[in-house]
């Protein structure tokens, strides 16, 4: 029967090394963020595993809330249109904001969800990213936290997926190109 795992090209980043890089993004997190009790916003679907290994690595007091953007579509290349498909329910006044995202590709949804959470006049809006793929930046934003720079390829697992598919992967890898290609 075939699996998840043949349709991977490579593996990118391996459980132990995202468990690792997490672990240094939480103490950075924790060093920065004590006592100021932050909100994260987790970016769904994508960030939702980062987002709980992080948050209890963090281990300071926090609240929670996620939004849903969208733009791929089944595709692997952004539209460069976002919209808000659920958006937070928390009252961000006056809060400390930390955006987790599962990662900055083009940067357009991230500089989205910067200027819209802005505008509900937060104490503060940090960014932190399980991955960066500078080669592709259209907007001009960069994360106050990143874990891994990775190449311009189609990667899935840990939250990250093709058509909805590969997020439960615990490993981060390289999609096989003709998984899409002919689509
Ligand atoms: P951006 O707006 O182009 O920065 O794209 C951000 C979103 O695109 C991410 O939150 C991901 O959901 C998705 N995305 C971008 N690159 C990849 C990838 O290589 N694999 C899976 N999803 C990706
Ligand atoms: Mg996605």
């Amino acid at each position: 029967m075939k699996t998840m795992h043949d349709d991977i090209l490579q593996v990118l980043l391996t459980e132990e090394e995202l468990s690792k890089r997490v672990e240094e993004i939480a103490a950075d997190i924790r060093r920065d963020f004590a006592g100021k009790n932050p909100l994260f916003i987790g970016v769904l679907r994508g960030s939702f595993i980062f987002m709980a290994d992080l948050v209890r690595k963090v281990d300071i007091p926090c609240t929670l809330d996620f939004m849903a953007t969208s733009s791929y579509g089944k595709s692997t290349v952004s539209s460069g249109t976002i919209k808000v498909t659920k958006d937070i329910s928390a009252d961000i006044e006056g809060r400390h904001v930390i955006i987790v995202e599962d990662i900055l590709d083009s940067g357009n949804t991230m500089a989205f969800l910067i200027d819209l959470l802005n505008a509900k006049k937060p104490a503060s809006v940090h960014t932190c990213t399980l991955l960066d793929k500078p080669e592709r930046r259209q907007a001009d934003v960069t994360a106050d936290y990143s874990g891994f720079v990775v190449p311009d390829a189609f990667v899935v697992g840990y939250g990250l997926d093709y058509a909805d598919n590969y997020r439960t992967l615990p490993y981060i890898g390289i999609l096989k190109p003709e998984v899409y290609e002919n689509e």
